[in-house]
C-alpha cells in the first residue's frame, strides 16, 4: 500500500516515514513542496492514501487533486484545520488527527480503515516466519529474507546456509527483528521440517511446563499467518493440531489459578496469539478448579481459545465484547469489517469443522465466546442458561483476562469477584463465581459439563 505523505518539514515527514514503514511496512513517498508532490501524481505513482500535515500549499494539492476527481482518501495532521477540510467537501476526508495524537492513533486509524488492502497486499510472494522458530529448521532449501517495505524483500540468507543462535541473537534481541521471510514457492519444505521438529518437542515436553507456553504462541502465529497465504491446508491444520498438545502438554494435569495469573502479562505486539493462549491457561486452570480437570476438556478449551479470534487481524477488533462495543465499532468501520467482527465467533467456528477428530463442542465454544451471562453479548445475544458450561469458563476467562489487562498488572481476585457478582447470577456462571469464590458445592454440581453441551 502506497502512502504519500505531504509535511513542509522534512524531520517531521522522515518521523512519520520511519513509522509507517517499520510499523505496518507501508510505502512511503515523502512530499515537502507543491512541486514533489505533483511530481509524484505525474509520475503515474498508485497512492492509495494522504497523509497531510499543515502546509501552506494543501490548497494547491486539493485544487489538483479535484481537477483530476480523485478520490484518494485523506488524514490530516493540522492543528486546527476543521474550517479548511469543510471548505474542500468533494475531498475524502477518512480521519482528522492532531499532532500530538499522530504517534499513538495514526497506525491503528491507518490499520482499521486499510485491513484488507494491508493483509492482502504485504508481500504476497511471501511467507513471515518467526525469527525464533527459522532457527529449528535450518539448512532450507530456499532463501531466507528480510522486510524492508511491504513490496521490498532483501535476502539475508542463501539456500543452504545454516541460520545459528548467534544470528538468532542479532537479529532477535539487537535489531529486534521478530519475524523473517521465505519465498511462499519454498514454505512447503518450511512446514515439513517444522512439522518433524515441532511432533519431537511434543513427544519430549515435561508435562506442566509453562515456558513452552511462548512457544505455542509463536508457532499460533505462524499457522495464522500461513493459513492466510497459504490456506487453511492440510498441513497447517496439522501444525495447529500439534500446537493444540504442545499447549495442552505446557498447561499441564493439574494448572493453578494462581500460576496462570501471575502469567499473564499480555504483549501488545502479538496480543491476537498472547490472548488467545493466556485465555487458554486461565480457562484450563478454572475447569481444574470446578473439578473437571479431564485431558478432553482441557483440549477443548485449548483447541477454542487457539481459533476463538483466528480470523480477525486486527487487534482493536479482538477486543469487541459486548452487542453496545459493536454497535459503537459500526460507526467507525467499513460493513465488511464490521461483518466480519459481528460474524466471526460463528465463521471461526466453521474453521474448528475443518480439523478432523476435534469434540463438537469445541465449535460451540467459539460460536458463543461473545455471548455474556446478561444477554447482552452477540451473535446471538444468549442468556446465561442458554450458554454452554464449557463456553461459559471460557468467557469467564476472558472476562478475567479484560480485568486484567484494566488492572495494569494489579489483579485481584477479590475485587473481580465483587464487580461480576450482579452479572454472575445464572447458569453454570454462577456455578464458577461460587467455586472461584471458594463456596462449597452440592455433590450434582460438580458433574463434569461436557456431557451437558448442546
Ligand atoms: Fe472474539
Ligand atoms: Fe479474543
Amino acid at each position: 500500500m502506497n502512502v504519500l505523505l505531504f509535511h513542509p518539514k522534512v524531520e517531521t515527514l522522515e518521523m512519520i516515514r520511519f513509522c509507517l514503514e517499520s510499523e505496518i511496512g507501508l510505502v512511503v513517498y515523502a512530499a515537502s513542496t507543491f512541486q514533489e508532490a505533483i511530481d509524484l501524481f505525474m509520475d503515474e505513482t498508485t497512492i492509495d492514501l494522504i497523509v497531510c500535515g499543515e502546509h501552506p500549499s494543501t490548497d494547491k494539492v486539493f485544487k489538483y487533486l479535484l481537477s483530476t476527481e480523485s478520490q484518494i482518501p485523506v488524514i490530516f495532521l493540522n492543528e486546527d484545520s476543521k474550517e479548511e477540510i469543510e471548505s474542500y467537501p468533494d475531498i475524502k476526508v477518512i480521519g482528522h488527527l492532531r499532532m500530538g495524537e499522530m504517534s499513538a492513533k495514526l497506525v491503528p486509524m491507518i490499520r482499521s480503515q486499510f485491513d484488507a488492502i494491508l493483509s492482502s497486499s504485504a508481500g504476497s510472494e511471501y511467507c513471515r516466519i518467526s525469527t525464533s522458530l527459522l532457527v529449528r529448521v535450518v539448512p532450507l532449501r530456499g532463501d531466507i529474507f528480510i522486510r524492508l517495505s511491504s513490496v521490498k524483500f532483501v535476502k539475508l540468507f542463501k539456500t543452504g546456509a545454516q541460520f545459528t543462535n548467534e544470528d538468532l541473537e542479532k537479529f532477535l534481541m539487537r535489531r529486534k527483528i521478530s519475524f523473517l521471510y521465505i519465498k511462499k514457492s519454498e514454505s512447503q519444505e518450511f512446514v515439513q521440517k517444522f512439522h518433524s521438529d515441532l511432533s519431537s518437542l511434543v513427544e519430549s515436553a515435561v508435562p506442566g511446563n509453562s515456558e513452552l507456553l511462548d512457544t505455542v504462541t509463536e508457532v499460533h502465529e505462524l499457522v495464522q499467518d500461513l493459513s492466510s497465504r497459504l490456506g487453511f491446508n492440510e498441513e497447517v491444520r496439522s501444525l495447529a493440531k500439534l500446537n493444540v498438545k504442545l499447549a495442552v502438554k505446557a498447561i499441564g494435569s493439574s494448572p493453578k489459578l494462581s500460576k496462570a495469573l501471575s502469567q499473564s502479562k499480555l504483549t501488545t505486539k502479538n496480543y491476537i496469539s498472547s490472548h488467545s493462549l493466556l485465555i487458554a491457561n486461565i480457562a484450563c486452570s478454572i475447569a481444574a478448579q470446578m473439578k473437571w480437570p479431564s485431558d478432553t476438556t482441557f483440549q477443548k478449551l485449548v483447541t477454542a481459545a487457539l481459533f476463538h479470534d483466528f480470523l480477525i487481524q486486527d487487534p482493536e477488533h479482538a477486543k469487541i465484547g459486548t452487542k453496545k462495543d459493536l454497535e459503537a465499532f459500526k460507526a467507525t468501520v467499513t460493513p465488511e469489517q464490521y461483518n466480519l467482527v459481528k460474524t466471526h465467533p460463528i465463521q471461526c467456528a466453521a474453521v474448528i469443522e475443518t480439523l478432523t477428530e476435534i469434540p463438537a463442542d469445541v465449535g460451540t465454544i467459539v460460536s458463543q465466546h461473545h455471548e455474556r451471562p446478561d444477554g447482552e453479548g452477540f451473535p446471538k445475544g444468549l442468556r446465561g442458561q442458554q450458554i454452554s458450561p464449557l463456553s461459559s469458563v471460557f468467557i469467564v476467562a476472558q472476562d478475567i483476562l479484560d480485568h486484567i489487562t484494566l488492572c495494569k498488572g494489579n489483579f485481584d481476585l477479590f475485587n473481580f469477584l465483587q464487580a461480576t457478582k450482579p452479572i454472575y447470577q445464572n447458569g453454570t456462571f454462577l456455578k464458577i463465581w461460587k467455586t472461584l469464590a471458594n463456596q462449597n458445592f452440592t455433590s450434582d454440581e460438580s458433574e463434569d459439563p461436557t456431557k451437558s453441551v448442546a
